[in-house]
């Protein structure tokens, strides 16, 4: 009878140490990807650099068509950078038009993103940063939706770094799928939030300014990192890498890049008359004029009209928060027209508004100085837009790229998917692959700019 239970007790310890080892091995493997992930969120030592994918062949919405021979050799790269064939956009747009391409639907996005390690694997975020000087300059975003998570979300993709902060503002009149969507998005991310006061949003009114003005108190609250904040439209795509937006805002050294429209150009009516937002949480929503004549603009300040988009610095965003004068021209800008399109560049144009002490501000006349925040495209003269024009404004298309990627902007505005969804994925390659592979970095236009701090 002993020899029996010593052989059973023997393998029985043998399954014991088999499940042990099994279970370490798992358990092991299992904490070490955890670990990954965690430290990804945490710049770490080495940065390596692989420079493998030719992400500029053939985009994803052109290949997964089954052509006949026409869209063999279409490539992001002919697509972006032209070469006189115009055949090349000819067979483009007809594979596009034949096959038009799907999108997500709003109402997804919370089961898309349940499994978040999944989600953002899949989606392909860089969650581990590129380089030693990206992390060590950390950028603020605020992101200004109303719907449209996918774009949005592809947006976001384009810019993402783990150091850097993100901070959406969804309009309160967003259908209720956007919000859940986007919070589930949000949560997915340690670094993306959305904003902790949301507003109705009017188009032109005083609402759109509070909307950022949110996410810019937000953002000093969350977080003291930051050196620069960005704003950017829900359709806007950026031009540049990160590594290359943090080369040229050190260029910047603490001065902010905001447009400055000044003399003549000035649309006077827009705050010498009383405006309103009426059925703000209805569609009838908008602004109005009362009728009524503003009071004069406070502290003697000179008004300068310029974009809803700039490159703030810190420092700026620090001091329109607290500044008395600044706070003081905030309330009385809430019974005016599009006061979005002047709060900023009134503050940062100190020509005739010395007495502001707006931190990086400009000292010179205003309309005489490049701006390079968001660029867009006006309709007018023999401008050629390829896309579709919108409200004055050209939705960019597969046709407009290989002029658009030379400018020196940071941002371009519009792309809209539903307008031309193989603009933007080619748009996306040239990001990702310029991420990835950093050509060298020509920075003399940025340091030549007039208004930037002049290191010493
Ligand atoms: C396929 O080929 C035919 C003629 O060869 C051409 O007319 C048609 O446009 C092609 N289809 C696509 C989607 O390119
Ligand atoms: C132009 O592009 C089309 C489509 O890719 C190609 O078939 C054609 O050979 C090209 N023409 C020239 C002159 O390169
Ligand atoms: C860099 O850009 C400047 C103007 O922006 C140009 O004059 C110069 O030739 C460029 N340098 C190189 C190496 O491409």
């Amino acid at each position: 009878m002993k020899f029996p239970v010593r052989r059973l007790r023997r393998r029985c310890s043998w399954l014991l140490m088999t499940l042990l080892s099994a279970y370490l091995v798992f358990y092991l493997h299992y904490s070490f990807t955890v670990y990954t992930y965690q430290s990804v969120l945490l710049p770490s030592k080495s940065f390596p650099v692989t420079c493998k994918a030719d992400l500029l062949s053939k985009p994803r919405l052109v290949s997964e068509q089954k052509q006949n021979g026409s869209g063999e050799h279409i490539t992001c790269q002919q697509i972006l950078f032209g070469s006189g064939n115009e055949t090349v956009y000819e067979v483009a747009r007809e594979i596009m038009a034949a096959h038009p391409a799907t999108y997500i639907d709003d109402g997804q996005f919370v089961e898309l993103t349940a499994d978040c390690v999944d989600f953002r694997r899949r989606r392909g975020y860089h969650l581990s940063p590129l380089d030693q000087e990206e992390v060590e300059f950390s950028i603020a975003y605020n992101i200004i939706m109303y719907r449209h998570i996918e774009q949005v979300e592809r947006l976001l993709r384009a810019i993402y770094r783990p150091q850097n902060m993100y901070c959406i503002h969804i309009d309160l009149n967003s259908p209720a799928e956007v919000h859940a969507g986007m919070m589930a998005l949000a949560r997915c991310f340690p670094n993306v939030f959305i904003a902790s006061k949301l507003e109705y949003v009017v188009y032109a009114g005083f609402s759109r300014l509070q909307a950022d003005i949110n996410c810019m108190s937000d953002h000093v609250k969350q977080d003291d990192r930051w050196r620069y904040l960005i704003n950017v439209a829900g359709e806007a795509f950026p031009l540049r890498t990160n590594a290359e937006i943090v080369k040229i805002l050190k260029i910047y050294n603490g001065a902010n890049d905001i447009e400055g429209i000044y003399g003549k150009r000035i649309i006077r009516s827009r705050f010498e008359r009383e405006y309103e937002e009426v059925n703000v949480k209805s569609p009838k929503r908008k602004l109005r004029q009362t009728g009524q004549k503003n009071p004069p603009i406070p502290h003697h300040i000179d008004f300068v009209r310029g974009s809803a988009y700039g490159i703030f610095s810190r420092a700026f965003v620090e001091f329109l928060l607290t500044d008395t004068k600044a706070k003081d021209l905030l309330q009385w800008s809430r019974k005016t027209f599009s006061p979005d399109e002047f709060y900023w560049s009134t503050l940062h144009h100190t020509y005739r508004n010395p007495h502001l002490h707006t931190p990086g501000a400009y000292s010179g006349i205003p309309d005489e100085k490049p701006w390079l925040a968001s660029y867009a495209m006006w309709r007018g003269g023999k401008t050629v837009c390829f896309g579709k024009w919108l409200r004055g404004v050209c939705v960019y298309g597969i046709g407009d790229l290989p002029e658009l990627i030379k400018n020196k902007y940071l941002f371009a505005n519009k792309f809209l998917l539903d307008v031309d969804p193989l603009a933007y994925e080619c748009m996306e390659a040239l990001i990702e692959q310029r991420s990835i592979c950093p050509p060298p970095f020509n920075d003399t236009y940025y340091r030549n700019l007039p208004f930037i701090i002049k290191q010493s």
